[in-house]
C-alpha cells in the first residue's frame, strides 16, 4: 500500500473512490481542481490502484481533513486509519496542531471512525451546507 499526494491526474480516481463508499455524496470534479488549485491537498492510497483518499485544507495553525473515503469493499481493515495517520504526520510537518473534521450526525460508521481515532467533540453544527444540515464538529490535537 502506497499513500501520495494527488495531483491534476487523479481526479478521476478521487471521484470514482468518493462515487463507491457507500456514503453517496461523490465529490464533483471542477470543484476537486479548484480545491487543488487553491492549495488544498488530497493525500490518494493506492493498493495498487486508487482506493482511499483524504482531503485537507489549513488555516494559520489548524487543518480540516473535509473528506475521507476509502471503497467499500476495502473499508474495516485499516486502511482509513493508515491515510488518517498519514494526513497527522504531514499536517504536523506544516505546523499543525490542530486537525478538524465535521460528521453528520447520522454517519455512525464514520463517528465511531472519528472517535476511534483520537477525536474529540466540540459542539453540534446545524445548517452547514444546505438547510436542515446536522454536524458534530470534532477536533483531534496533534
Ligand atoms: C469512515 C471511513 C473512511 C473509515 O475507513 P476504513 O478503512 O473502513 O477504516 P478502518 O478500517 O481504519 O476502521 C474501521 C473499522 O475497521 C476496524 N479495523 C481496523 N483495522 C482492521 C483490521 N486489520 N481487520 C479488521 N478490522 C479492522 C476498526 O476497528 C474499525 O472498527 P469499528 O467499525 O468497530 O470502529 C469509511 O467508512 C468510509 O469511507 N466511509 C464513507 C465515507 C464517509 O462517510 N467519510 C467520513 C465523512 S467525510
Amino acid at each position: 500500500m502506497q499513500i501520495k499526494l494527488a495531483t491534476k491526474k487523479d481526479i478521476k480516481s478521487i471521484v470514482d473512490i468518493t462515487k463507491n463508499d457507500g456514503s453517496n455524496r461523490p465529490l464533483n470534479p471542477k470543484n476537486i481542481e479548484n480545491y487543488l488549485l487553491k492549495g488544498d491537498m488530497y493525500f490518494l492510497v493506492c493498493n495498487p490502484l486508487p482506493i482511499g483518499i483524504a482531503k485537507l485544507a489549513f488555516n494559520k495553525d489548524e487543518a480540516e481533513l473535509f473528506v475521507i473515503s476509502v471503497k467499500k469493499k476495502f473499508q474495516n481493515s485499516g486502511i482509513g486509519k493508515a491515510l488518517l495517520e498519514y494526513v497527522e504526520k504531514e499536517s504536523i510537518k506544516l505546523n499543525k496542531r490542530k486537525l478538524y473534521a465535521h460528521v453528520t450526525t447520522d454517519n455512525r460508521k464514520a463517528i465511531r471512525f472519528y472517535y476511534k481515532n483520537g477525536f474529540k467533540k466540540i459542539c453540534y453544527v446545524d445548517n452547514l451546507y444546505k438547510k436542515g444540515d446536522k454536524y458534530i464538529k470534532l477536533v483531534k490535537l496533534l
